[in-house]
């Protein structure tokens, strides 16, 4: 079995990452992390990627004058590394249209609300804020509007009365990990396409 040339995307923490590695790193499962690409050169996640031994490559998108010339040093880090799947993970940038047209149907993202419901930033504070029951985590396909692809699987978890923002992620984050695994595993074995704007499982 060929594993897929992944590359993981973070801007902070690296949990789902440090999943993803764990994942990958069992005999059968269908990709192997190729590349860690972090725009904070101070991400924690970069540690990670270096105690289990994973090449990164860090540069700040602060260094680039448009988001066209960012993306595309990111691009052509991805083609030296011959990565056919991304997963950002924690990736605090929006992409250019360009890369993003480039990579459809390749690249997917973690999100710790279940879409559409509470888009963009402070998540967990969201939906608190709108005293929902029920919250949880999406894996979907990266279009160029925020958080707002073809959603492939979703994760529910409670929300209790006496949650915070940071109870209510530490139970989102053990979903994350799992549901991100199941999705890269449907992903990498093409099991599920992206196919006239849905997630289309075969
Ligand atoms: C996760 O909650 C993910 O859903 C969101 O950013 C967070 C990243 O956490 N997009 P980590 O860096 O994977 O620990």
């Amino acid at each position: 079995m060929t594993k897929k040339r992944t590359a993981v995307l973070i801007s902070g923490r690296g949990s789902n990452l440090a999943a993803l590695i764990a994942a990958c790193r069992e005999p059968a499962f269908p990709a192997e992390i190729a590349l860690v690409f972090s725009n904070v050169e101070t991400a924690e996640g970069l540690r990670v990627a270096a105690a289990a031994g994973v090449p990164a490559t860090a540069f700040s998108h602060k260094t680039f004058a448009t988001r066209e010339e960012f993306d595309a040093a990111i691009d052509a880090a991805l083609s030296a590394a011959k990565i056919e799947l991304i997963c950002e993970a924690g990736f605090m940038r929006i992409h250019s249209d360009g890369f993003v047209r480039k990579w459809q149907g390749r690249m997917l993202n973690i999100h710790p609300s279940l879409l559409p419901a509470f888009k963009g930033i402070r998540v967990h504070q969201q939906a608190i804020d709108a005293g929902v029951r029920i919250s949880g985590c999406t894996v979907h396909f990266i279009v160029p509007e925020l958080d707002s692809g073809p959603i492939i699987a979703q994760a529910a978890v409670p929300v209790f009365p006496d949650d915070t923002a940071a109870s209510l992620q530490e139970r989102t984050l053990v979903e994350e990990h799992k549901l991100y695994r199941a999705v890269l595993k449907l992903v990498a074995e093409g099991k599920v396409v992206l196919r006239e704007g849905r997630a289309v499982f075969l």
